[in-house]
């Protein structure tokens, strides 16, 4: 029986805790029983062979170095040296506060991940809390969506002079409403994706600006520019806005949403400037562009509103929410019954669908990146009934673990970007993280505000209404390094050695069920992507062409999105069998740990040698002629490597696939290769395999024997992505 040790060689416990499968006491880390060699021959593609092949080939990433020239994580000149811990720290976080300002330096590094300066605040950046004592007043706003009642005073202004953030985000918000007024109204075109979303979340973005301006200066050139913009979404404007009977575009209702949610949002906050001609005129498009035909949605019309039932995803998010702020926005003012109408649907419907959408661990059901959506549309649904009724009606209440969804943000986010699986959706434009600012606010969870308010996308009005200034401590503090996901329908694992290094290293994998996701997942079990040296290693491919035939068409087997590569399991980081799919009925099975280590208040944090984290996925049940798979992930020297080993037990041929967008060499013996972006190096190894195994690299691209993509579609080009597919292609014959 073969026995190894991947780094050093030993007995006695696994080092790695308890639970540890790999590991035997007697022996270390154990292969699976190899028959002995016979004639071995490697062969690239192999003929079916009868007996069992047995593969357990272990691949480290070895982290290099390279020089830090990296000056503003270097600094520290923002930040006050406090004194003192624990409640006295507390107190003292209010005094601070002014003098700290904006935790993070910059936004605009390589990623647009906050950068922080190398420091220890201890009267700064204590356990996340709220504490009153940090600001004299904590005002909800209470205007929003109450058009009909008489608007109070509003508290922002004085809000805005006491918190650096506010601050900051106001100045954010007047300059790009700046920029936006400068450019003509936004032009009609179809995107790429069957419809005017694009056009319809620009719309949005500027609309609240605009509005937002108008409210903070009473400057009523600001509604005027904001009319010009509704009048040319109405198709009033001097340029043409779509097809008269349906200019929202119905049969793609996210659009026709997210325009009722523009309107009604700009006739909310500018209540007070429009004319009653502009309201009724307003309340008219509205009706027959946008609720009515969310009427007929989900009195059965299925073309426009099939999302209204079964869809725990994003599209009944953002189209619930759109009906019900329009439908909020002009409850006061409309004769017709239609508003009442639309929040009888529209609350119970996402109540029963959207609030849903996050599983019991706080997964999305879709996508890292389709959670921006769905929770956007949850969070102004829940934010606009609150403001306008006292009531959110269940929405954030329903699912008793949706407030877990904010942690399933910050970990499915790496050091440089996110974990991005499955398709990654379409251009964000109004849609941000600040869902987890509202959160935070509702259920208490002060990690959630302190870790998006120093985010790039934190500037816009929504975190202006939904930041509560009394806020304090930093997110950092006492947060575990990793997490573990595993409701069976997605188990994944977030791994990283720092929250605060943008050079951290952070690992993540996945396995979970591949139906269910609302047709945006791939085949790719026991994908992973890693992140070090400031630089992304390990990456995804994300969406296809949206509008190629069949590629949201993926219940079955054969189903045509799975004919192409980004969705196909040869386009992920996992292991390919006899160069097919996996099963889409695939249902693994994960067993992880960790030695459980959260950063503490300084942001210079290195993990001790013996910290580490794994992540083993059975994957069998993914994989046809294959008595058995498992892949599992750690950590290891202190969380500068990583270790990745699978042991499979198969007929089929295997091979092992990266995506990467580095510079790939592999050296002479083919058992290790050096990975270069930049100045950054990465060594990988295959540290045990049956001798034959190499690495090699390829074109990340469909294989010549694939069956056809359907009549005249193309995958997409991977350009960037060179030859990314490193390849340890091994078969063994007897
Ligand atoms: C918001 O920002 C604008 C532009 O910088 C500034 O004129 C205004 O005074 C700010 N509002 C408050 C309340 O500080
Ligand atoms: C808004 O302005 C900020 C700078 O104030 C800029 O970084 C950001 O890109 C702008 N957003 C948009 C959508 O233009
Ligand atoms: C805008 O007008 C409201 C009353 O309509 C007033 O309370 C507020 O102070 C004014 N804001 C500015 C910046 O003038
Ligand atoms: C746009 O024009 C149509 C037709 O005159 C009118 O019914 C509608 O109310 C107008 N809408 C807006 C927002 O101006
Ligand atoms: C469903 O809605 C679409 C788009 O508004 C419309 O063209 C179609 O006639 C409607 N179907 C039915 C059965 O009402
Ligand atoms: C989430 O809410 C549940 C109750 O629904 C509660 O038991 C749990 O502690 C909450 N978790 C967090 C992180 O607030
Ligand atoms: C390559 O870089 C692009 C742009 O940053 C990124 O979107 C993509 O995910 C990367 N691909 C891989 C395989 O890392
Ligand atoms: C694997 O086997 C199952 C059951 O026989 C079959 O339905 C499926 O199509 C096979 N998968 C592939 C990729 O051939
Ligand atoms: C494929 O494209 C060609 C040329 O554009 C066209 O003539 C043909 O009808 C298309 N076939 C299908 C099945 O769409």
């Amino acid at each position: 029986m073969a026995s190894y040790d991947a780094i050093n060689h030993q007995q006695g416990a696994s080092p790695y805790g308890s639970g540890d499968p790999y590991y035997h006491e007697s022996s270390g880390y154990i292969t699976p029983q190899k028959p002995p060699a016979r004639g071995r021959k490697w062969i690239w593609i192999a003929v079916p062979i009868a007996i069992a092949v047995i593969v357990a080939a272990v691949v480290g990433g070895v982290v290099g170095s390279r020089n830090h020239k990296d000056s503003s994580s270097s600094s520290s000149s923002n930040a006050a040296q406090g004194s003192g811990g624990g409640e006295g720290a507390a107190s003292s976080a209010a005094s601070v506060k002014n003098a700290i300002g904006i935790f993070a330096t910059a936004t605009n590094s390589d990623y647009l991940m906050p950068v922080y300066p190398s420091t220890t605040n201890t009267a700064a950046f204590t356990t996340p809390t709220f504490n009153p004592s940090n600001n004299a007043a904590l005002a909800w706003p209470s205007d929003s969506f109450q058009p009909s009642t008489p608007q109070p005073d509003h508290p922002l202004p004085s809000l805005i002079a006491a918190d650096p953030y506010l601050k900051a985000w106001n100045t954010s918000i007047f300059n790009n409403a700046t920029q936006y007024a400068a450019l003509p109204p936004v032009v009609y075109h179809m995107d790429g994706a069957s419809g005017i979303l694009d056009n319809a979340r620009e719309i949005k973005m500027r609309l609240k600006a605009f509005s937002y301006v108008y409210r903070m200066t009473n400057d009523t050139k600001w509604a005027d520019r904001a009319w010009q913009e509704i009048q040319n979404a109405a198709g009033n404007g001097t340029t043409p806005f779509g097809p008269d009977d349906d200019k929202w575009n119905s049969m793609h209702f996210l659009d026709t949403a997210e325009f009722t949610a523009a309107f009604g949002i700009a006739y909310d906050w500018l209540h007070e400037v429009l004319t009653n001609d502009q309201k009724s005129q307003m309340i008219s498009t509205m009706i027959k562009y946008g609720l009515s035909l969310g009427m007929n949605a989900y009195n059965g019309n299925a073309s426009i509103g099939w999302w209204d039932t079964n869809t725990e995803g994003n599209w009944n998010c953002v189209c619930n929410g759109g009906l019900t702020l329009g439908a909020l926005a002009i409850l006061g003012d409309d004769t017709s019954g239609i508003a009442q109408q639309i929040l009888g649907h529209s609350i119970d419907n996402a109540k029963q669908n959207c609030a849903l959408a996050v599983s019991d661990d706080g997964t999305w059901a879709e996508t890292a990146n389709y959670w921006y959506f769905g929770t956007t549309g949850h969070a102004e649904m829940s934010a606009a009934l609150i403001s306008a009724t006292g009531s959110d009606y269940g929405l954030l209440s329903v699912n008793p673990q949706f407030n877990l969804t904010g942690d399933f943000h910050m970990y499915v986010q790496g050091a440089t970007s996110l974990f991005n699986y499955g398709d990654h959706g379409p251009n964000k434009f109004s849609t941000t993280a600040n869902s987890i600012i509202f959160y935070g606010n509702h259920y208490k969870i002060a990690q959630y505000m302190l870790y998006q308010r120093d985010q790039h996308d934190a500037p816009e009005p929504w975190s202006m209404f939904w930041y509560d200034p009394t806020v304090a401590g930093a997110f950092w503090d006492g947060l575990p390094l990793d997490r573990f996901f595993d409701n069976g329908l997605d188990q994944w694992a977030s791994m990283r050695s720092s929250w605060t290094d943008n050079n951290a290293l952070y690992v993540a994998m996945k396995a979970g069920q591949l139906l269910g996701h609302q047709n945006h997942n791939d085949l790719d079990c026991g994908d992973f992507v890693l992140d070090a040296m400031g630089t992304r290693w390990a990456g995804e491919l994300g969406s296809g062409d949206y509008l190629s035939d069949g590629y949201f068409n993926g219940d079955t087997q054969d189903a045509e999105r799975w004919l192409y590569y980004r969705k196909r399991t040869e386009g992920q980081n996992t292991i390919l069998i006899n160069q097919q799919n996996q099963n889409i009925n695939a249902s693994p099975k994960v067993n992880h740990g960790s030695t459980g280590e959260a950063q503490g208040s300084s942001t210079v944090y290195s993990p001790p040698g013996s910290s580490t984290a794994y992540f083993v996925a059975d994957l069998t049940s993914a994989y046809n002629s294959t008595t058995s798979l498992k892949r599992g992930i750690r950590t290891i020297n202190g969380r500068k490597q990583v270790l990745l080993q699978d042991d499979i037990n198969t007929q089929g041929t295997v091979m092992w696939r990266m995506h990467t967008n580095a510079t790939v060499s592999v050296d002479q013996s083919g058992t290790s290769a050096t990975l270069q972006i930049g100045d950054a190096k990465m060594t990988m190894q295959i540290l045990n395999a049956p001798s034959g195994a190499q690495i090699s690299t390829g074109p990340a691209q469909r294989f010549q024997n694939d069956p056809a993509l359907p009549p005249n579609q193309t995958d997409q080009e991977n350009p960037g992505a060179v030859q990314p597919a490193v390849v340890g292609d091994v078969v063994e014959r007897l």
